[in-house]
């Protein structure tokens, strides 16, 4: 079978004015309105607790989105034998039965849906309009889309045979259930963790961070309404400790998707190092996690560009991306231009609540984030090297809002310079413009990280000096644009280094993580 050519779902403006927009603001309401009861979901049922906590947009704290109901080790229990129970059926339908409900779910959230996950990432998330539509309507349809593509091709590719043999290869789901863990920020990837390992026939216990378990909810009604069966995905809200304990020692674990922090994953992948004799096969760890990305400037750019660029990569989603630009070097030819640029777009960037759409910056995720990062602010105004030149102040008063802020360091080894904070803070070093090889050096030097990064440059020669130099630093290279925003189908996501396995998310090599191969050769 051929399947649909995928392509990428048109991004809606939401301009003042249009349909698309009073639809949105319909939807807004309406979830602002109600106040939800949000399950656990496992097999066949909805599972409530003793154990109720509240959600709230993390610009409006006072106001309750919903209550979900947390669960314990006795749920992840639940939840994989859900899976095991369900496993045996998914695994053996035919491959085209499995395509067609997730692209019946693309469709949901193309139509239906479509303002009901946006608002729900605006508001649980707090992620203006745009963003939302770009990476949770559209971003999930295209992994939706494109993976049942890879999927297809997966399937598709045999092995040569001669005459009086013939060689197959079988597909094979791994053996045993996998474990989806998701993050906050983007409620595409929090979609796209448990339903990529699903399309190629394993069943999954699914936990996303509680700061997404909103949105998340919207996610499996579309999968449930496209007719996924009982099982195959299990939705549980438990802490991390309770999950790792009983997944990482189960025999039947075979692989977990992880998009979140270097630091939780290098400890889960210890915990399974430690447990490797208990299971019946190696588990496949796929894990996308940190970055400290960077914008290198040579001193051929356009100073506007540049800006522009700076800005929007740094503080779109309140720098809350994996892929945000964190540090920049700047020549010093260009740095009054670039700095005036920069700051006349920061004045543009107004700061508030999701549902005032004329709001670009909105809350940082939570309490904890909002220490962290106010934390990293003030030790970088201690700093005498330092020079907060925009924002630095903050008020978690109503929400947890914090201002773009850029700090200029004299010292290209600062604390905010090397590691990663997870917000709206954007440190620039200046360095001498005839320094471009040294500072290339500085670049792939000072961070343990290697996710995304851009070089901004006219020269041709500086375009490729800093590509072949640069090879490790960053798994997705930008040149002469942000370093955030990749589109599925397009540019395939993820880095190496202290960023992860590199498995590319939205690509057929993520895809074959989840499937075990069979290979068979029949002689006539
Ligand atoms: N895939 C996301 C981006 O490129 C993280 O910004």
């Amino acid at each position: 079978f051929k399947v649909p050519a995928p392509k990428n779902e048109p991004v809606l403006n939401y301009a003042p004015g249009s349909k698309e927009r009073t639809l949105l603001q319909k939807a807004l309401a309406e979830a602002r309105a109600q106040t939800l009861d949000i399950p656990m979901y496992i097999g066949a049922e909805e599972v409530r607790t003793e154990k109720k906590k509240s959600l709230h947009p993390p610009h409006d704290r006072q106001h309750v989105l919903a209550y979900f109901h947390e669960g314990d080790k006795s749920h992840v229990e639940q939840a994989i034998n859900a899976a095991l129970g369900a496993k045996e059926l998914w695994a053996n339908l035919d491959w085209e039965y499995r395509a067609s409900i997730f692209l019946k779910a693309a469709e949901l959230l193309a139509g239906p849906y479509r303002y009901k996950i946006n608002a729900a990432t605006m508001l649980g998330q707090s992620k203006n309009a745009y963003q939302a539509e770009i990476d949770s309507a559209c971003e999930l349809i295209d992994f939706l889309r494109y993976n049942v593509h890879f999927m297809s091709e997966i399937y598709r590719d045999q092995p040569d045979s001669g005459p009086g043999i013939w060689n197959r290869m079988e597909y094979r789901p791994l053996e045993g259930f996998t474990f989806a863990l998701t993050p906050f920020n983007f409620t595409a990837i929090a979609g796209n963790l448990p339903t990529s390992m699903a399309m190629m026939g394993n069943t999954v216990v699914w936990k996303p961070a509680n700061t997404q378990i909103y949105a998340a909810n919207v996610i499996m009604q579309v999968l449930k309404e496209a007719g996924l069966p009982d099982g195959v995905i299990n939705l549980v809200y438990v802490s991390g400790p309770d999950a790792g304990e009983v997944i990482f020692n189960h025999k039947d674990f075979a692989g977990l998707h992880f998009t979140g922090s270097t630091g939780v994953f290098q400890n889960m992948w210890k915990t399974i190092g430690n447990n490797i004799h208990k299971y019946k096969s190696y588990p496949r760890i796929v894990g996308e996690t940190g970055g400290k990305d960077f914008i290198m400037v040579h001193k051929s750019a356009d100073a506007k560009q540049v800006a522009t660029a700076i800005a929007r990569g740094a503080f779109e989603y309140q720098g809350q991306k994996c892929s945000a630009a964190s540090r920049v070097y700047v020549p010093s030819n260009l740095w009054d231009d670039v700095k005036k640029y920069l700051l006349e777009d920061l004045k543009s960037m107004k700061m508030g609540p999701t549902e005032d759409f004329g709001n670009f910056i909105n809350a940082v995720i939570d309490e904890k984030a909002f220490t962290t990062i106010t934390d990293y602010i003030e030790k970088a105004r201690q700093n005498p090297l330092n020079e907060i030149i925009a924002g630095g102040q903050y008020d978690k008063s109503k929400g947890y809002f914090i201002e773009p802020t850029v700090i200029e360091s004299k010292d290209p080894s600062s604390l905010t310079m090397c590691e990663e904070i997870f917000g709206p803070v954007l440190t620039v070093y200046v360095y001498h413009s005839e320094n471009f090889e040294q500072t290339l050096e500085l670049v792939d030097s000072t961070s343990p990280y290697a996710l995304t990064g851009s070089i901004m440059a006219k020269d041709r020669y500086a375009i490729e000096m800093a590509t072949r130099k640069l090879t490790h630093a960053a798994g997705n290279f930008y040149i002469n644009d942000k370093p955030t925003g990749a589109v599925v189908g397009q540019q395939p996501f993820g880095g190496a280094r202290g960023s992860g396995t590199n498995d590319k998310a939205g690509a057929k090599v993520n895809l074959m993580r989840w499937v075990s191969m069979r290979t068979i050769k029949e002689t006539f």
